[in-house]
């Protein structure tokens, strides 16, 4: 492949795709994305039969992906040669993850490649769930764009270190953690950005160009919005308001509706030239955990 990177859709977000064993287009992943090379990558496969080729597969690792791949789950693994240092920044495990978009899938399955992709933005700024955002912010750095249309999920998958005896999550993302102990039982999570398991888990991400200020209530929401002259987005859930400058992430109110419009909405509001977003916390079940995590990054400075 040259060393080319393109951008590909997956049912999570856009990803940044190199063949992970070309070092040269790892590199350029890193050198589009201005990454910092301690941050490793998630391999993309095809199979079951494909996660064992990256990696050493247990077998309660095995059950998680018979229970939920394709789909919106990352599984840290003890990794095999065949994968460059480079990719898992020098650690000697390997994130994997069988995404569902069928245009991926056919693109690992008719290329054989095993696809070491990022999510397709900046360093630091908001992931793109439509080619049109790919190119908004990278389309200078990379070869192309693969169309696949707007991301279902809308958010990064959920990562699970299944490489000790004691499973734990790095990552709240599409895949709810009830769903995940269905399987494995109650489970540990980890998220804090001091963890070197997942050193890309930072405490400040998703970066909207706006401080943003998070509300669990709606109540005292609305009530700051009216006491407040500034140039405010609202992005909130639940019965429309009538505010200018104001995003629904989910009129009923579902979580998963919510976590699709997340990133766009995010990026709406940063495009009006707002100073401020009042944002409206998730209820916190199901995929409302990942959503407020990803508001609270974007909060932090
Ligand atoms: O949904 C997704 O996961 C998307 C799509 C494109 O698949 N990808 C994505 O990649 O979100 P990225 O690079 O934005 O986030 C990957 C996260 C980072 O926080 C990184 O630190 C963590 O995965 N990670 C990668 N390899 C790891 C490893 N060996 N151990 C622990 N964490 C790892
Ligand atoms: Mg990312």
């Amino acid at each position: 492949m040259d060393g080319h990177i393109v951008a590909l859709p997956t049912e999570t977000v856009y990803g940044l795709g190199a063949d992970a064993t070309n070092k040269e287009a790892v590199a350029n992943v890193f050198k589009a994305k201005n990454r910092p090379s301690f941050d490793p990558l998630i391999v993309h496969v095809p199979t079951l039969k494909a996660v064992q080729e990256v990696a050493v597969l247990s077998k309660r690792a095995e059950q998680l992906f018979l229970a939920f791949s394709p789909g919106p789950l990352t599984v840290v693994l003890p990794k095999r040669k065949c994968i460059p240092d480079l990719v898992t920044s020098g650690h000697s495990t390997v994130a994997v993850r069988i995404p569902a978009h069928p245009i991926m899938l056919q693109v690992l399955q008719a290329s054989g490649l095993y696809i070491a992709a990022p999510s397709a933005n900046p360093f630091g700024f908001t992931s793109p769930t439509t080619a049109q955002h790919v190119l908004d912010q990278l389309g200078t750095a990379i070869s192309g764009v693969v169309d696949g249309g707007p991301c279902t999920v809308g958010i990064e998958s959920t990562i699970v270190d299944m490489s000790t005896d004691v499973p734990k999550v790095l990552r709240l993302g599409g895949m709810a953690l009830e769903q995940l102990e269905q399987i494995l039982g109650p489970v540990e999570t980890q998220l804090s950005s001091s963890n070197p398991n997942a050193p890309g888990m930072l405490s400040s991400h998703y970066n909207p160009g706006a401080t943003i200020e998070l509300y669990p209530d709606r109540e005292a929401l609305v009530a700051a919005v009216s006491s407040n002259n500034d140039a405010i987005g609202v992005l909130y859930w639940g019965e429309p308001l009538p505010i200018a400058n104001s995003f629904n992430l989910s009129p009923k109110c579902v979580d998963t509706e919510a976590a699709s419009n997340l990133f766009m909405g995010l990026r709406e509001l940063g495009k009006s030239k707002v100073t401020k977003i009042y944002a409206h916390l998730f209820p916190e079940k199901g995929l409302g955990r990942a959503i407020n995590d990803r508001l609270q990054r974007a909060a932090n400075k």
